[in-house]
């Protein structure tokens, strides 16, 4: 089968109330315009001309590996179409065209519907649902055989058909060449002065060719995107689907309704994830991880058997057995070794942490290279910006770093080197040694009788 796509992107999506296009709005983390376009990929599609408009810089700017139309003034659906007209001069066979403000569309209900259409011999065919609120999508009038009649929009409906569930997806099959022989014939005389991409249905039916209706079983798949509200519902549904798909799979989530896991995020066999975590972008999670309560993990690559709770961590990798949490923050650019153990508010930037190393409470650690087995003494800070520049701290293998201890970049502590507590390291310390750089402790015998 050789499919191509034209997805309608133009629209100014004026019921968001935003500055951004609406298609860029986002759910499961990824933009809606998005999921439309690997939703059509899926199902086959060689080939996605999208039509842009309004925010087009902002779109391309986002969107990449698909074909771009421009169309100037946006006159409607219809006249949307027709701005991609010379896209398909050459085109035959099936063009299949989807809105891009309906992300939860599967590629199995594409590839389901333009079977349909190539089995039936059909100049078109479009896709309904039958939906428990209609309000605002335009209505399918059935003939009294029950077939396709013609597409009411809302606002031009009357009373009897306001009261119809069926409507129109925004989803259609369309002879290509049949479909832009038809669209030039459509008019704007409708309650929004618009150019309606459904009237040319009723075109080609007048015209005598077939026309059929294509009913999908699960009417959520076809959700069109008007709102903020329908935004949030539709990213519930989308949220609650991928939970599905992870539990399908193998992941314990104690609790799906305060579980937000992004499209493209993936978690291994027997993680368990706890309630009111995040899990956002590109993160990968490996097998037998406890993740959560209250986690907040960005294009991370977490390995096996890691245990998180209440932290936040972005853009870096956790390794194997890693014990992380109370109240972390791992800053981009981080590598976390082997069965490491942070926790108690502890922050980690740029940094290499060795396997087996301690980093137990309260520490700064920013663009460090630290060996495996080192212990770091609580309070400790890297001091690694002199208020112009930035600088690495390095310590060593099996380093022990007492508490409370200042090391001022650059410097270098060699391995097996102990640093007494509360020492203000600013020159290297070669390894084995013991660094003391703190003033010598002085008691003044009976102080307290001669302040009387
Ligand atoms: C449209 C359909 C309606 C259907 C609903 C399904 C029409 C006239 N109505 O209504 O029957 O039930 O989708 O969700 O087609 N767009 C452009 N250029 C324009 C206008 C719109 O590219 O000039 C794009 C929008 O960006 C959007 C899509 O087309 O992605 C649909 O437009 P929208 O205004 O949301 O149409 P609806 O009122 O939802
Ligand atoms: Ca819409």
């Amino acid at each position: 089968m050789h499919l191509e796509t034209i997805i309608l992107a133009a629209g100014k999506g004026t019921r968001m109330k935003s500055k951004m296009p609406k298609v860029l709005h986002k759910v499961g983390g990824k933009p809606m315009l998005q999921h439309v376009i690997d939703a059509a990929k899926k199902a086959g599609s060689s080939r996605e001309v999208v039509v842009i408009g309004s925010g087009a810089e902002l779109v391309t700017e986002v969107i990449s590996g698909v074909e771009f139309v421009l169309q100037e003034e946006q006159l409607g659906t219809g006249h949307a179409v027709l701005s991609a007209k010379k896209n398909f001069e050459q085109a035959e066979g099936t063009v299949l065209i989807l809105c891009g403000d309906t992300p939860l569309l599967t590629s199995k209900l594409l590839q389901d519907l333009t079977e349909a259409h190539e089995k039936s011999n059909c100049a078109a065919t479009v896709l309904t649902a039958k939906m428990p609120d209609a309000t605002g999508y335009g209505r399918i009038i059935r003939e009294e055989d029950g077939g396709f009649g013609k597409i009411v929009e809302e606002k031009d409906a009357n009373e009897f058909e306001k009261k119809i569930r069926e409507v129109n997806a925004g989803v259609y099959c369309f002879d290509v060449q049949k479909l832009f022989g038809a669209l030039e014939k459509v008019s704007n005389d409708n309650a929004q002065g618009e150019y309606y991409l459904p009237d040319v249905l009723t075109i080609l039916k007048d015209a005598g060719e077939k026309v059929s209706a294509f009913t999908a079983q699960y009417a959520d798949e076809t959700l069109g995107i008007n709102s903020r509200v329908q935004l949030a519902a539709a990213d519930k549904i989308f949220r609650m689907k991928k939970n599905r798909e992870l539990m399908d799979s193998g992941v314990t989530i104690i609790d799906p309704n305060t579980t937000f896991i992004d499209y493209d995020a993936q978690i291994g066999q027997d993680t368990i994830i706890h309630p009111n975590t995040y899990i956002e972008g590109k993160t990968t999670i490996g097998e037998d991880c406890a993740i959560g309560p209250n986690i907040r993990f960005v294009d991370m690559k977490v390995g096996n058997k890691v245990t998180a709770q209440f932290s936040y961590c972005h853009e870096a990798e956790i390794c194997d057995g890693v014990t992380l949490g109370p109240y972390v923050h791992i800053r981009p650019g981080t590598t976390i070794g082997e069965n490491v153990k942070i926790g108690n508010f502890v922050e980690i930037k740029n940094s290499n942490v060795g396997k087996d190393s301690k980093l137990p409470h309260l520490q700064y650690i920013g663009d460090t290279d630290m060996g495996s087995g080192v212990n770091i003494g609580c309070g400790t800070v890297t001091c690694n910006y002199d208020g112009k520049n930035k600088f690495r701290t390095k310590i060593g293998d099996n380093v022990f770093i007492g508490c409370n201890t200042n090391l001022v970049a650059p410097v270098k502590v060699g391995d097996g080197a102990y640093i007494a507590a509360g020492s203000t390291i600013t020159k290297d310390v070669p390894k084995n040694n013991l660094a003391v750089a703190r003033a010598r402790q002085t008691n003044i015998e009976v102080w307290n009788d001669r302040r009387k």
